[in-house]
């Protein structure tokens, strides 16, 4: 399997840090709306998303690539909080800072299929995720579709890293156990995405 380079780190965040990210992201989410994108296919995620940070990624007929702004407000998206800045940091071993947090909001069912992170400049960076509210019933597998997955369960305060070959390694969140947690308002389950998205001059 190529999961060399995955790391999890269970219960990182206090509830303490867990709820003051939270609290962040929906404060963030009165300026930058959670919006449900379309694949490039033309169907609608069931996810919700928004963006913190310089670039946010986005998905729709154009197909999945970065951008400044929100595609709904047309504004650009709200600033990174330094807290991610500060896991980021902590955890990426990354010679650059994260410049997008993906906000993923999962409600009712909503789940997220396998798939790669493959729309940044430089895999060298890793992808670190952050769990919220809702444990996630999360599947990684390898590289390719034919290697095997595994499954393990993101509880909330959980951080985890792709990096080195698990870097490309496909995943994606099977369900969501719903009322798992009451971290979250209205319910549901939160996640957190940092990357570095733009070629970084060293
Ligand atoms: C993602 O791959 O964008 C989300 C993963 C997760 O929700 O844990
Ligand atoms: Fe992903």
């Amino acid at each position: 399997m190529t999961q060399a380079g995955f790391r999890l780190y269970p219960g990182y965040l206090t509830a303490h840090a867990q709820r003051a990210l939270v609290d962040a992201a929906f404060e963030a989410a009165e300026d930058a709306p959670f919006y449900r994108p379309m694949t490039p296919m033309g169907r609608p995620m069931s996810v919700e998303m928004t963006n913190l940070g310089p670039l946010g990624w986005v998905t729709d007929a154009s197909g999945y690539r970065y951008e400044r702004r929100h595609p709904v407000t047309g504004r650009a998206w709200p600033a990174m909080p330094l807290a991610l800045l500060d896991l980021w940091r902590a955890l990426s071993g990354a010679p650059a800072d994260a410049d997008c947090c993906l906000v993923n909001l999962y409600r009712d069912g909503a789940r997220m299929g396998l798939h790669q992170d493959r729309d940044e400049a430089d895999f060298s960076f890793p992808v670190l995720s952050v769990s919220l509210g809702d444990t996630a019933v999360f599947r990684l597998g390898g590289a390719s579709r034919r290697a095997p997955s595994r499954t393990l369960r993101l509880a909330s305060g959980d951080v985890c890293l792709l990096a080195g070959e698990a870097r490309l390694a496909l995943h994606g969140v099977d369900r969501v156990l719903a009322g798992s947690s009451r971290l979250i308002p209205g319910g549901g389950r939160l996640n957190l995405t940092l990357r570095r998205a733009a070629p970084v001059d060293l």
